[in-house]
């Protein structure tokens, strides 16, 4: 099949070289000249495993192209996938669909044959018909242009598996689209056919189950970060807590990790965005309590702040902070809304000097926060400081030596904001070892 991809970015450029591995002819679509030249060149503009791989093998082979022009993309296919970016509006906590909704009035009028328009980018329920509402004014082809919605759950640093490989589909339509289903099946045939639960919705039910889908994986971390705060109070472990928990099959041990807390340029946005959207509905009662998810988390990057503090005698004045991780978690070189940058910030704002480390993403960091220091290794940044913490928890941190470690720093004490350094092992090596969760 032919198809096109309207915004190119963490979603839509995965989706876009998922959709070429499919075997279809895909045509991404950004307005942002600069994307385009990298993607077309096989080179994903951010650090997502195994996307690179797939943009180089695609391009090459030509099944996969990019363009900046509406036009092109009209005429290419007719079928198009939406995965422009609906970002937290400023002011409240809405999201701003404004890009969404000019992307469509920009394809519209270019529309002529029957097409299908496929919504992916997270939305508040009800944007599915404002968007069929733009298609019948703008579109030459009129009611022939329908809409469909096809929610994307897919995680960064495994995206192109979440991509080929989904846990299910969700295929949101009209009750009188039948044709958009008949294209949807069919563009999505190998995943159906590998046994994928696919679930058939109307449109608000696709477009509210990605909404829910965050808002239980949030509360899910938050009731594990909460459960902490009764753990640091009682002298628990809320790590071996959450080990016993998740062994009953009810509960599960994925999203149970109890930490710094969720971030990222999805969980805190689509929290706040749902609870937004049900206030206009109405049904701001209903969603009450994730008011108190969002507070959670954000009580957990504070508790840092408070047990930096302590270990630090009470003040951060003129003392030497090392923080590992910048990216929001491991495998991303993305920041946005990162719990780790958040509080190297802070500790900076309150008078430390602090030096960060992250394997992917300290050019982003360094572009979103100048006013830091940053190392280019793990035990550079450690260099005779007073405090190390732990806050994002990628694989080679858990490799290195404390011991060799010690010898570096001006003070052996160390905070684990995500409990995968091991307590033992860094107090054996003669670190005071404290852990957001942990006696
Ligand atoms: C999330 C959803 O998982 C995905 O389905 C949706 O499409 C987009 O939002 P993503 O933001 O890539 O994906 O990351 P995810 O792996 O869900 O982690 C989100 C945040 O929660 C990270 O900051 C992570 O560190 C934190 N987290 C995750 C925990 O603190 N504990 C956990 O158990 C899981």
């Amino acid at each position: 099949m032919k198809l096109t991809v309207i915004g190119c970015g963490y979603l839509g450029a995965t989706h876009a070289a998922c959709m070429a591995e499919l075997g279809h002819e895909v045509l991404g679509m950004d307005t942002d000249r600069d994307k385009i030249l990298a993607l077309g060149a096989g080179k994903a503009p951010f650090f997502e495993r195994g996307l690179d791989d797939l943009l180089a093998k695609h391009t090459a082979s030509g099944r996969l192209k990019f363009t900046a022009s509406y036009a092109e993309a009209a005429s290419f296919a007719d079928l198009h996938f939406l995965g422009v970016g609906t970002p937290q509006r400023t002011g409240d906590n809405a999201y701003d669909l404004s890009d969404l909704f000019a992307a469509v009035r920009r394809l519209a009028p270019r529309i002529y044959r029957p097409t299908v328009v496929v919504g992916k980018s997270t939305v508040p329920v009800g944007t599915a018909p404002r968007v069929a509402d733009i298609l019948r004014e703008a579109a030459p082809a009129g009611e022939q242009a329908e809409v469909a919605w096809n929610p994307e759950f897919l995680r960064e640093s495994s995206a192109v598996e979440d991509t080929l490989h989904p846990d299910r589909l969700v295929l949101g339509f009209t009750s009188e689209n039948t044709r958009a289903e008949t294209v949807l099946r069919q563009c999505f045939a190998k995943i159906i056919e590998a046994g994928t639960p696919t679930i058939t919705t109307s449109l608000a039910t696709a477009e509210l189950v990605k909404g829910s889908a965050n808002a239980f994986l949030a509360t899910k971390i938050s009731f594990i970060n909460a459960i902490a705060e009764v753990c640091e109070a009682a002298g628990a472990d809320v790590h071996q807590l959450a080990e016993a928990l998740g062994h009953d099959t009810r509960i599960g041990h994925r999203g149970l990790r109890p930490g710094l807390g969720f971030g990222g340029g999805c969980l805190p946005k689509d929290l706040r965005g749902f609870m937004a959207r049900a206030d206009e509905l109405g049904a701001d009662q209903a969603l009450g309590f994730l008011r108190e998810v969002d507070a959670i988390n954000n009580r957990r990057r504070a508790r840092m702040a408070d047990l930096a503090r302590e270990q630090l005698g009470g003040t951060f004045k003129g003392k030497r902070i090392a923080v590992w991780g910048a990216a929001f978690k491991p495998g991303t070189d993305d920041i946005r809304d990162s719990p780790a940058l958040a509080v190297a910030a802070h500790l900076h704002r309150l008078g430390a000097e602090v030096t960060v480390y992250d394997p992917k993403a300290l050019d982003n960091a360094r572009k979103a926060h100048p006013e830091l220091d940053y190392a280019d290794n793990a035990f550079d940044a450690a260099e005779r400081v007073d405090l190390l913490l732990h806050l994002t928890e990628w694989p080679e941190f858990t490799g290195i030596s404390p011991e060799r470690l010690a010898t570096r720093v001006a003070q052996a004490k160390v905070i684990d904001g995500r409990g995968t350094l091991d307590p033992t092992r860094w107090r054996q090596a003669g670190w005071t070892h404290r852990a957001l969760g942990r006696p």
